[in-house]
């Protein structure tokens, strides 16, 4: 599991630009599905057949990125957000293009951090003209978080781990799976999440499942003067009743809970205040679906140091596979 999301939060794959992780996954799960292929926007769709209901498990394969929206005559690039970064967590920190160019952020002179906004901020590739960085970027380009993965002893620290983590748990559930399923269960690593949850909107449409269910990272309220959340790291992976994205569907919920209790999965439930998950515009096509969401508490949700826990995210597979195994069925 350690070497998969070593090797998952490695790869370049920003909001639009999800070639390389596509074809990171494509390569660890092509060989356990009944067919695997990648629709208009580039939503990768991993299919393990099966009769009965059909479940839809996706999880984002895009990750947060800053576009570059001018060149100035000294080298210096200015840059836009692609998802939702902070100004004040990038000051100091590298980036990198698909290229492998690296560079810092840094900002003009300011008195207070409040003033920190995205004007202020640039990117310094060791460029000293336009023409020079001409060369290696140009307008448009999308630089990613440059940051390494380390193994913390029971916990993960890396970039990208949003989502990263949960396309783990789908690739690790995915080889666990018997041969013969009691449904259909289409495992879709989606793009453009953190622009809107929009691959998972076309998916959801093209696809037709009979429920739904996202794995995605959550926050937590367990570090020094957090915010007030019911969630923490290393007390399972929690399952979610609320986020501004969506009220989870009451059947898709209740099964997750009564599968972690009967094979003794520790759990968590989770009302998320801000924020959404690609259940929330899944459950809005066509006539609507019935979605859930199973969580990964991680902190530091959307910084280039976000931390997961070992027992969380091997629980979460623990959970998957148990809902790939037993379909829900309306009552
Ligand atoms: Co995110
Ligand atoms: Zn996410």
């Amino acid at each position: 599991m350690e070497k998969l999301l070593k090797e998952l939060t490695a790869a370049y794959g920003p909001a639009g630009h999800e070639e390389e992780i596509r074809e990171v996954i494509e390569e660890q799960v092509k060989d356990y599905v009944d067919s695997c292929y990648t629709d208009t926007l580039g939503n990768l769709i991993a299919v393990r057949e099966g009769a009965g209901p059909r479940l839809m498990v996706a999880a984002h394969m895009d990750e947060l990125g800053l576009m570059v929206t001018h060149v100035d005559e000294n080298g210096f690039l200015r840059i836009a957000r692609v998802g939702g970064v902070v100004p004040h967590i990038l000051v100091g920190q590298r980036f990198v293009f698909s290229n492998g160019t690296a560079g810092t952020i840094n900002h003009e002179k300011i008195d207070e951090l409040k003033e920190l906004e995205w004007s202020k901020l640039y990117l310094d590739i060791g460029c000293s003209s336009r023409e020079e960085a001409a060369e290696k970027v140009n307008v448009g380009d999308v630089a990613v978080y440059d940051q390494e993965f380390k193994n913390l002893g029971q916990r993960y620290l890396g970039k990208s781990m949003d989502d990263r983590v949960g396309c783990a748990v789908l690739v690790e559930t995915i080889k666990r799976l018997p041969r013969q399923l009691p449904q259909e269960v289409i495992f879709v690593f989606t793009v453009q999440e953190e622009l809107g949850l929009r691959g998972a909107r076309t998916a959801g449409y093209a696809l037709e499942p009979s429920y739904a269910v996202a794995v995605d990272v959550t926050r937590v309220g367990d570090t020094p003067e957090s915010l007030v959340m019911d969630v923490s790291l290393g007390k399972g992976p929690a399952v979610k009743i609320k986020d501004s994205s969506l009220i989870t569907h009451h059947g898709v919920r209740e099964i997750m809970f009564s599968l972690a209790e009967k094979n003794g999965v520790e759990y968590q439930r989770e009302v998320l205040e801000r924020g959404g998950t690609d259940a929330g515009s899944i459950q809005l096509t066509r006539e609507g679906v019935p979605s859930g969401v199973l969580s990964i508490p991680c902190r530091y949700v959307h910084t280039p140091s976000e931390i997961v826990d070992k027992g969380d995210v091997e629980n979460a597979v623990n959970l998957l596979e148990q809902l790939c195994l037993y379909p829900w069925k309306e009552v």
